[in-house]
C-alpha cells in the first residue's frame, strides 16, 4: 500500500491571533491522524482565540507562545528553540495568518516566537491568511502577500464567504483540507509551476437519460477528474472542471460547469476549449444514449423488453483542437498497453493516461490510482500504486513537458 506523503514529517504549525485560530484544533487533529509529528507555536494574541492547552493535547507535543519566560524568576528551558524548531523542521505552516503576522514576516520583523522562528526557517513556508474583507483587501496586505509570494512562500489564499463581523467577501481561512493538499503538494516536491495556464478538466460520468426517473450511467465518481482540478488549482493555474453527476466536490475557486449527458459535456467542451490551453479528459463519457426518451415513465404493464440504443459523439476525436494541449484517458480491461496506444493515435491527443481495472485499488470508486502514462512521441511511463491527488500531480507534471 502506497504511504501518505505526511506521515514521519516534522511539521511546525503556526497560529496567530484572529478568530478562525479555533480551526487550527482541526488543523492539528488532522496532520496528527495522517502520520505528522506536529509543533506548534502561538503568538499571544491566538491564545485569546484558543489555548495552548487545547493544541498541545492535540499535537502530543509543548506548545512554545513566549520567547521568554513571563517573570524575571522563571527560567525557561527552551534556550535556542527557535533555532532547533527551524532546522528540524521539514514544512512549516502558518494558519490562520493575520495581517499583522503577514506584514511581519514580509519585512523581517523578528519580535515574537512565531516570527523569530519564521526568520530562521530552512524548510519551505506554507501561509494561510484569514481577516475580515477589508482588511484582506487592503492594498498593504495584497502587497505584503506579494512579497511572500516573491520570496519563495507557498500562499493558500483566503476563501469567500460569509465573515465573523456578518460582512461577506474574501478573507475567510481556506479549508483544512486544502491547506493539507497544499502540504502535502510542497512535501511531494511540487510548487506554482502551472501559474498564467489555463487548464480545463472534465471529470465523472454522464447520465443519458430513459425516462424522467431512470438514465444509463457508469461507475465513475469524478473522484480522478476532480483531484486533477485541485491539484492543478493549487500550482497556479486557472481551472474550469466540466463535470458529470458526482457526489465530489472541487474547491470553491474552481470554476464548475455541471453537466448531465455527452451531448452537454461535448457542448461545454467546445466552449470552453477555446479559451484554455490545455484539455485532460478523464471523464468516463458513455458511449451509449437511448434513441429515444420518453417524457412519461415506462410502466411495467409495457412490458417493455429491451431498450434501443444509439452511440453518442465521440468529444475528443470530434474537437478542434487548434494547438491546445489535449490529453485523454484510456480505461481498460484487456489488451491495455495496444488499446491507449491506438485512442492515443485515433483520438489525435498528445497524452494518454492509461487506467487498468485489473489493478487492485485502482478505477472506480477508489482513492487510489495506478497509472501508465503514454506520449504521443512513444514516451511510456510507469508509475506505482498512489492516492489520486499524488496521480493528479504526476499527470500535471508530464503535461508540464509538453509546454518545454
Ligand atoms: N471519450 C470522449 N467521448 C466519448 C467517449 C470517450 O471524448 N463519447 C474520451 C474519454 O473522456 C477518454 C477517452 O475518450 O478520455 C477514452 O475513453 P474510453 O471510455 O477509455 O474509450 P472509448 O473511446 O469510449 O472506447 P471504448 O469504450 O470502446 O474502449
Amino acid at each position: 500500500m502506497q504511504k501518505d506523503v505526511l506521515k514521519g514529517k516534522k511539521i511546525i504549525l503556526g497560529v496567530t491571533g484572529c478568530i478562525a485560530a479555533y480551526k487550527s484544533a482541526y488543523l492539528t487533529r488532522e496532520l496528527v491522524r495522517r502520520g505528522a509529528e506536529v509543533k506548534v507555536v502561538m503568538t499571544s494574541a491566538a491564545t485569546e482565540f484558543i489555548t495552548p492547552l487545547t493544541l498541545s493535547t492535540l499535537s502530543k507535543n509543548e506548545v512554545v507562545v513566549n520567547i521568554f519566560p513571563k517573570s524575571k524568576n522563571e527560567s525557561t528551558s527552551l534556550n535556542t528553540w527557535h533555532i532547533d524548531y527551524a532546522v528540524w523542521a521539514d514544512l512549516m505552516i502558518i494558519a490562520p495568518a493575520t495581517m499583522n503576522t503577514i506584514a511581519k514576516i514580509a519585512h523581517g520583523f523578528a519580535d515574537n516566537s512565531l516570527t523569530t522562528l519564521t526568520a530562521a526557517l530552512r524548510c519551505p513556508l506554507l501561509i494561510a491568511p484569514a481577516a475580515d474583507v477589508d482588511m484582506y483587501e487592503n492594498k498593504i496586505t495584497q502587497k505584503n502577500l506579494e512579497i511572500l509570494k516573491d520570496t519563495g512562500c507557498f500562499i493558500v489564499d483566503a476563501e469567500e464567504g460569509e465573515l465573523a463581523s456578518g460582512l461577506k467577501g474574501k478573507g475567510r481561512l481556506a479549508d483544512n483540507n486544502k491547506i493539507i493538499d497544499a502540504a502535502e503538494l510542497i512535501l511531494s516536491g511540487f510548487r506554482k509551476d502551472l501559474v498564467g495556464k489555463k487548464i480545463l478538466v472534465t471529470a465523472g460520468p454522464t447520465y443519458e437519460d430513459i425516462d424522467p426517473v431512470r438514465f444509463i450511467g457508469n461507475r465513475s465518481s469524478g473522484k480522478m477528474g476532480i483531484e486533477i482540478a485541485k491539484a492543478a488549482f493549487l500550482r497556479g493555474a486557472d481551472v474550469t472542471l466540466i463535470s458529470g453527476p458526482s457526489k465530489e466536490n472541487a474547491y470553491s475557486e474552481i470554476n464548475l460547469v455541471n453537466v448531465r449527458s455527452a451531448k452537454e459535456m461535448k457542448s461545454e467542451v467546445e466552449r470552453n476549449l477555446k479559451s484554455s490551453d490545455v484539455l485532460i479528459m478523464s471523464a468516463a463519457v458513455a458511449d451509449y444514449k437511448p434513441a429515444a426518451f420518453s417524457n412519461k415513465k415506462i410502466k411495467k404493464e409495457d412490458k417493455l423488453t429491451s431498450i434501443r440504443v444509439t452511440q453518442t459523439d465521440d468529444i475528443l476525436s470530434s474537437l478542434k483542437k487548434d494547438g491546445k494541449i489535449v490529453v485523454g484517458f484510456a480505461l481498460e480491461t484487456d489488451n491495455e498497453l495496444n488499446n491507449a496506444k491506438k485512442k492515443l493515435s485515433s483520438k489525435n491527443l498528445d497524452m494518454i493516461v492509461l487506467n487498468s481495472l485489473k489493478e487492485k485499488s485502482s478505477g472506480f470508486e477508489t482513492d487510489t490510482n495506478k497509472i501508465k502514462i503514454i506520449h504521443r512521441n512513444g514516451k511510456k511511463f510507469d508509475f506505482p500504486l498512489k492516492s489520486k491527488f499524488q496521480t493528479a500531480n504526476d499527470i500535471l507534471s508530464e503535461i508540464l513537458k509538453i509546454f518545454r
